[in-house]
C-alpha cells in the first residue's frame, strides 16, 4: 500500500493506493474519525454496481456501518440536477444526517456527482472517493465536484475536498478497453504538463498499461496522483497554477457538449483537445514537431486525435463561450511549450481556434 497526501492545511487528506485495499475500507474510515453511528450512503453507477458494490458493502458491513446505496445510470448524462435530486431523496429516506458520509464508488461521473451531492446535502456532509477508473486518478483528487448543465459542462459545482481517496487497483481490472484508453489520455496529460521523464516512461510502458499490467498501472497512477496532488496543494481554487491541469480541456469540454454528453468519452475529448492546443501553440512560435510528438504519443495509446467531421464548428465555438475558462471576453488556453512544460495564454483568438477546429475536422484518424 502506498500513500500520498493532498496538503491543504486542515483540509489535508490521504490518498491510499494498492491492490485489494478497498476490503479494508472500514479501517480507513475509522482512522479518519468516520464512525458507524450514522447511516452511510454509497453512490455508484449501473455498470460498477454489479461488479463491485457487494464487495464494498460487505467490507463496510464488517465495520458495523449501516449501508444504503444509490445506483445512477452509467454515463456522463447522470452528472445532472435530476440525479443530484435522486441522491438527496435516497439520502433523506435512508435517514442520512449531518454526521453521515457519502462514498463515491465509480469513475469521474460518480465522483463528481456524489461529491457535489455531499457538498450540498444539508449544506455539506463528508465524503470519500473510491475511484474505479484510470481517469478518476484525476477527478477523485482535488475536490472539484459538479454536475453539468445542457449548455455547458461542470458549471454547477463547488470546491469540496473528500476525507480520503481509496484507490484499489483491483477494481480497475474490469474496465473496458475504451475506458482504459480514455483514462490513459488524462494520465498522459499530467506528464505533458509537468514531467518529461514521466512522459517517456509512459510511452515506454504503453503496451503494459493498455493491458492493465498491475505493476505498471500502479506506478503510472501513483505518479499521476502525485502530480495532481502537488498542483492542487499549491492552488486549491484555481487562482493560478492549477489551471495548467486544463490542458486539452477548453476544446475538449466543448466537443463533449456538442457531441452530446457520453458520445465522446472525457479522455477522448481531452486527447483531441491536446492536439488542438498544440496546433494553437504553433501560432505562438512552437514547432510543428512538438504537435507531432504529442499526437504520436496519443496514438501510442490508441486515442483519437481528430474531430469527428459531423460536429459543427460554430457549435463548438459557441460551447467554448459558455466554458468557465471564458472570462472577460477572452478564452484561456493552456498551450504546450515543450514536453513537460505548458503556459497559460489569454491571447488565442476566435479565428485561430476556428482554423484549428477546421483542420482537425479535415484530417483522418490514423489506424491504431
Ligand atoms: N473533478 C475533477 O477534477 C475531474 C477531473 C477529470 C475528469 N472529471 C470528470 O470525470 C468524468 C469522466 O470520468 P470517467 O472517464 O471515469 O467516466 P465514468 O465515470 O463515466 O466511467 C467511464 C465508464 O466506465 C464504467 N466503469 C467505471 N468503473 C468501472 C470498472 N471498474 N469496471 C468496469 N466499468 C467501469 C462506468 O460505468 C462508465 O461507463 C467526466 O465527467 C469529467 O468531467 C472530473
Ligand atoms: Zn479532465
Amino acid at each position: 500500500m502506498r500513500t500520498l497526501t493532498v496538503d491543504l492545511g486542515e483540509r489535508s487528506y490521504p490518498i491510499y493506493m494498492g491492490q485489494g485495499i478497498s476490503d479494508q475500507i472500514s479501517r480507513y474510515l475509522a482512522e479518519r474519525g468516520i464512525l458507524p453511528s450514522s447511516p452511510l450512503l454509497v453512490v455508484t453507477d449501473s455498470n460498477v454496481a454489479p461488479l463491485h458494490l457487494d464487495r464494498l458493502k460487505t467490507a463496510l458491513g464488517e465495520g458495523g456501518y449501516r449501508v444504503h446505496d444509490c445506483i445512477v445510470p452509467a454515463g456522463e448524462a447522470s452528472k445532472s440536477l435530476d440525479q443530484l435530486a435522486e441522491i438527496v431523496r435516497v439520502g433523506l429516506e435512508a435517514g442520512l444526517d449531518r454526521s453521515s458520509v457519502i462514498v463515491a464508488l465509480g469513475g469521474g461521473v460518480v465522483g463528481d456527482l456524489a461529491g457535489f451531492a455531499a457538498a450540498s446535502y444539508m449544506r455539506g456532509i463528508r465524503f470519500v472517493q473510491v475511484p474505479t477508473t484510470i481517469l478518476a486518478h484525476d477527478s477523485s483528487v482535488g475536490g472539484k465536484v459538479a454536475v453539468n448543465h445542457p449548455l455547458a459542462k461542470n458549471v454547477i459545482g463547488a470546491f469540496y475536498q473528500p476525507e480520503l481517496v481509496l484507490y484499489d487497483m483491483q477494481l480497475l481490472r474490469t474496465l473496458p478497453p475504451r475506458d482504459v484508453r480514455s483514462g490513459l489520455a488524462e494520465v498522459l496529460k499530467e506528464g505533458l504538463i509537468l514531467d518529461k521523464e514521466y512522459v517517456e516512461w509512459l510511452s515506454d510502458h504503453a503496451d503494459a498499461l493498455l493491458a492493465l499490467e498491475p505493476k505498471a498501472l500502479e506506478d503510472a497512477l501513483f505518479e499521476a496522483c502525485r502530480i495532481k496532488a502537488e498542483v492542487v496543494g499549491q492552488d486549491e481554487r484555481e487562482n493560478g497554477i492549477r489551471a495548467v491541469l486544463n490542458l486539452g480541456h477548453t476544446i475538449g469540454h466543448a466537443l463533449e457538449a456538442v457531441a452530446g454528453y457520453g458520445t465522446l468519452m472525457h479522455g477522448e475529448a481531452v486527447a483531441i483537445g491536446m492536439v488542438g492546443a498544440a496546433r494553437l501553440a504553433e501560432y505562438f512560435g512552437r514547432p510543428r514537431r512538438l504537435t507531432e510528438t504529442i499526437r504520436d504519443l496519443l496514438l501510442r495509446f490508441d486515442c483519437p486525435v481528430t474531430i469527428p467531421a459531423e460536429l459543427d464548428t460554430d457549435a463548438i465555438l459557441e460551447a467554448m463561450m459558455h466554458d468557465k475558462k471564458f472570462r472577460e471576453g477572452k478564452l484561456t488556453f493552456i498551450l504546450p511549450v515543450d514536453i513537460g512544460r505548458v503556459e497559460i495564454s489569454r491571447s488565442v483568438t476566435r479565428e485561430q481556434v476556428r482554423s484549428v477546429i477546421e483542420q482537425l475536422k479535415q484530417e483522418e484518424q490514423p489506424c491504431g
